[in-house]
């Protein structure tokens, strides 16, 4: 299990960048894990779109106890169960049901649903949620979402996700409402293939090092 239990602001405080993981393999979870804290990596997300994802989930939690750990892709109020069985932190969904807006509050697991229209920020609103993934940032509107969203949303906070690259980051990091930047490539699936741990080590330096406005 995780040995300290965060609210989502503030495991989302962490870091400007989380790591979004699609692991297959959970046999090099633990190295992964490793290799991305010492890059100053400290919250990352292993989706639930493998086989292997919650094996991976709880191989990561041994290695870095110091990390926090989301599982994401969360569709189903089962799934929430399954994370959080296997020590997720938190959890993270590409969007929200009532179901899964009651599975989680009823287990207290740290969340972000996810949105991408005013309608889906108002429902997340009523169920008490106030961060958010904004997901797919890129075809969404990006940047220009944030901002259109800023005045008409000030309690809320979000995390964009989706075809964000590193050249893209510092305009979203600049929004006062977006905390933290999710995406894939700072694991590449050829650098995970050839467990090539100081490569993923040096891309975690890089996401660490972005600043927040
Ligand atoms: C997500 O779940 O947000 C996407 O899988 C992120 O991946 P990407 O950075 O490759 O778009």
């Amino acid at each position: 299990m995780a040995t300290t239990m965060r609210t989502m602001r503030e495991i989302l405080a962490r870091g400007p960048v989380m790591p979004i993981l699609t692991i297959a393999d959970a046999s090099v979870a633990g190295d992964l894990a490793r290799a991305l804290v010492a890059g100053g990596v400290s919250t990352f997300e292993v989706v639930l779109r493998t086989q292997g994802a919650l094996d991976a989930l709880k191989a990561m939690v041994a290695a870095a106890p110091e990390a926090s750990i989301g599982v994401g892709t969360l569709l189903t109020a089962a799934d929430v169960s399954r994370a959080q069985d296997a020590g997720a932190a938190f959890g993270v969904s590409p969007g929200l049901t009532r179901d899964l807006a009651q599975a989680v509050r009823s287990c207290g697991l740290p969340f972000i649903p996810g949105v991408a229209t005013a309608s889906e920020i108002m429902q997340a609103r009523e169920f008490g949620f106030r961060e958010m993934k904004l997901f797919p940032a890129n075809v969404s509107g990006g940047v220009a979402w944030l901002q259109a969203m800023g005045p008409v949303f000030p309690d809320v906070v979000f995390c964009p996700t989706g075809g964000i690259k590193p050249a893209d980051i510092p305009a979203f990091l600049a929004e006062p409402n977006c905390t933290t930047v999710g995406g894939s490539w700072v694991v590449p699936k050829d650098k995970l293939a050839a467990k090539d741990w100081a490569g993923i080590e040096k891309l975690a330096r890089q996401a660490a090092a972005f600043a927040r406005a």
